[in-house]
């Protein structure tokens, strides 16, 4: 084997087609699997083009969004090949989104995957989308999936999730309620910390917290409500919706924190580019003496680097996926991995 194993990764669950490219090996020894497991092997991130399918009024249209992905995907594998100036035969493993996420979109990045690892005759790899989100995950707060995962003895175990939709999904539609364009989530940040500038005003909305779980549905329903009475500004609306929500992921993974014993929380998902999330993370972690991880943005949206990452860590642990069992998951759990 190699002293360095690429991987090239395809994203597609959702609005992003990306593909990224991820390298790992020590400078003159082989690769073996216990290797890689040591937090000493090297890693790099070669490339992570983001091809991103928007709407005017926000939201996702699925069969669109496939169309976009369809259209931008030669040129995203050439552009992420060019930026790491290598070619295909460079490349040792061909990983992809299996899954969770929206058919339509994760047929294209799987489809394709397998071509190249067909073509170019690479071992094909089908990863959880989660779980690339987080090498060792905490807490996963994103579009479609809102989930606190702990590694206990040797798996991803949730310990709390969204009983409906993800907390991403919540803001983006919320935002879409209002006018207030795609992405949801950064918009509603900047309308909140308007009202955070003047001190703030908090209107009362429900918190939903059962166990270790947590709702969305109801709150997206009764502040629409509230918005549709016109009595508050869309600023208060903002602000009072994120202190929730966020309260609320807070208190669940502090509460995984304490069960687990962990010291470490990890942000993960577009949702974690929240500057108000991470400081309400930021003070639960230093009350308890936890220390909190947020990756660099482009590694926090979806993105394929994060997946050629775990294609490269599947790999050495022996996973291979043929092509007859490389159908895409759209439901597969982050603990069934
Ligand atoms: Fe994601």
């Amino acid at each position: 084997m190699r002293n360095r194993i690429v991987c090239l990764g395809i994203e597609s669950t959702a609005h992003t087609f990306g593909v990224g490219l991820a390298a790992a090996g020590k400078a003159k020894t082989a690769i073996s699997a216990p290797a890689a497991a040591k937090n000493g092997m090297r890693r790099k991130i070669l490339a992570n083009v983001i091809k991103q399918f928007t709407t005017k009024s926000g939201g996702i249209i699925p069969a669109q969004a496939a169309e976009h992905h369809v259209e931008v995907c030669d040129k995203a594998i050439t552009e992420a090949l060019a930026a790491a100036k290598i070619a295909m035969h460079d490349i040792d493993i061909v990983s992809f989104s299996q899954g969770p996420g929206i058919g339509h979109c994760l047929r294209v990045g799987a489809a394709a995957a397998r071509t190249l690892s067909l073509v170019h005759k690479k071992p094909l790899i089908g990863v959880n989308h989660c779980i690339s989100h987080l090498e060792i995950g905490k807490l996963y707060v994103s579009g479609a999936n809102t989930q606190v995962i702990a590694f206990e003895a040797g798996k991803y175990r949730i310990f709390g999730e969204t009983l409906d939709m993800g907390v991403g999904n919540m803001l983006d539609q919320f935002a879409r309620q209002i006018g207030i364009g795609f992405p949801g989530g950064s918009q509603i940040m900047r309308l909140a910390a308007k009202a955070a500038a003047k001190g703030g005003k908090y209107i009362e909305l429900p918190y939903v917290v059962k166990g270790m779980d947590v709702s969305f549905g109801g709150i997206l329903t009764n502040i629409k409500r509230k918005y549709d009475s016109g009595s508050y500004s869309k600023e208060d609306l903002c602000y009072s919706l994120q202190e929730t929500v966020f309260a609320m992921l807070v208190e669940v993974a502090e509460r995984a924190l304490a069960h687990t014993g962990k010291s470490e929380l990890l942000l993960g998902g577009g949702v974690a580019c929240n500057t108000r999330l991470q400081e309400m993370c930021g003070v639960m972690c230093e009350e308890r003496g936890a220390k909190l991880f947020v990756p660099e943005r482009q590694f926090l949206v979806d993105n394929a680097a994060m997946i050629a990452w775990l294609g490269i860590l599947e790999y050495l642990k022996g996973t291979r996926t043929p092509v007859e069992k490389s159908a895409i998951r759209p439901y597969w759990r982050t603990d069934e991995v």
